[in-house]
C-alpha cells in the first residue's frame, strides 16, 4: 500500500556534480550541483540559481567544467555546496583542492575528481520556472585508475557520490546488476 508523501523531490539517484568556472580575473570558484543532467549526446543542462557565483562566472567566462565527485572528496564536495564565492573570497582555496586550466575550454579542471567534462556555454534558460545553464561537452577526461581494459569509465572503480534528496544523504554504489538495452530484451520476444 502506497502512502501519500506530499511534495518531495522523488528522483533517485541524483548526481553530485562539481561545477567550476573562472571569474573575470581568472579566479577559480566551484559549486555542488545535483540538479544536472545530460540532455543530448553532446550537451549538459545544469539548474543553477541565477546570481550564484558560479552562475555569474559562467556568464563572464562562457565556459565551465563538470566533475563527478567521489567518496574520497565528500567533505570538499559538500563544502562547495554550503559556502558561496559571493561571500567567501577564498572558498576554493579552503578546500585544499587543486585546479589547472583546461586545454580545451576557458575553465578550471579540479585535479582531485576522477572524471571531468569540459564544456562551453551554449545558453542560459531563464523563465518564471527554471534557471538553466546549457553547455556543449567538448571533451571528457578521466583518470586512468577509473578506466576498464577497453578505456571506458568503470563505475565500480569510480566511487562516485550519489545524492539522495529524500533524506539528504550521500551514497556510493558501483554494483552492476544488468546491461541497458539488454535486460528487457526477453520481453521483446513474447
Ligand atoms: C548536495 C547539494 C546539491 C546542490 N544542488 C544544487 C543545484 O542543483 N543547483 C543550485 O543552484 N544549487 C545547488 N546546491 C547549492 C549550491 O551548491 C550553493 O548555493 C553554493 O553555495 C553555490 O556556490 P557559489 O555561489 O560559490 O557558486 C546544492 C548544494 C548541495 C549541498
Amino acid at each position: 500500500m502506497k502512502k501519500d508523501l506530499g511534495l518531495v523531490q522523488a528522483v533517485y539517484p541524483m548526481p553530485v556534480l562539481m561545477v567550476a568556472a573562472y571569474d573575470e580575473n581568472g579566479k577559480v570558484n566551484a559549486m555542488n550541483v545535483a540538479w544536472g543532467q545530460i540532455c543530448d549526446d553532446d550537451k549538459i543542462i545544469l539548474f543553477i540559481g541565477e546570481g550564484k557565483k558560479t552562475w555569474l562566472n559562467i556568464k563572464a567566462s562562457k565556459a565551465f567544467t563538470v566533475s563527478l565527485a567521489d567518496r574520497d572528496h565528500m567533505k570538499e564536495a559538500d563544502f562547495l555546496g554550503i559556502a558561496t564565492g559571493n561571500k567567501m573570497e577564498d572558498k576554493f582555496e579552503r578546500t585544499g583542492l587543486h585546479a589547472k586550466k583546461s586545454d580545451k575550454v576557458n575553465a578550471p579542471i579540479i585535479d582531485e575528481f576522477p572524471v571531468v567534462m569540459e564544456c562551453e556555454l551554449l545558453e542560459f534558460l531563464n523563465s518564471d520556472y527554471v534557471s538553466g545553464v546549457v553547455g556543449k561537452i567538448v571533451n571528457v577526461k578521466a583518470e586512468e585508475a577509473v578506466l576498464d581494459e577497453n578505456g571506458k569509465v568503470d563505475p565500480s572503480r569510480l566511487n562516485a557520490l550519489i545524492f539522495d534528496q529524500f533524506r539528504n544523504g550521500y551514497y556510493v554504489s558501483g554494483e552492476k546488476v544488468g546491461q541497458a538495452w539488454n535486460a528487457g530484451v526477453p520481453l521483446m520476444r513474447k
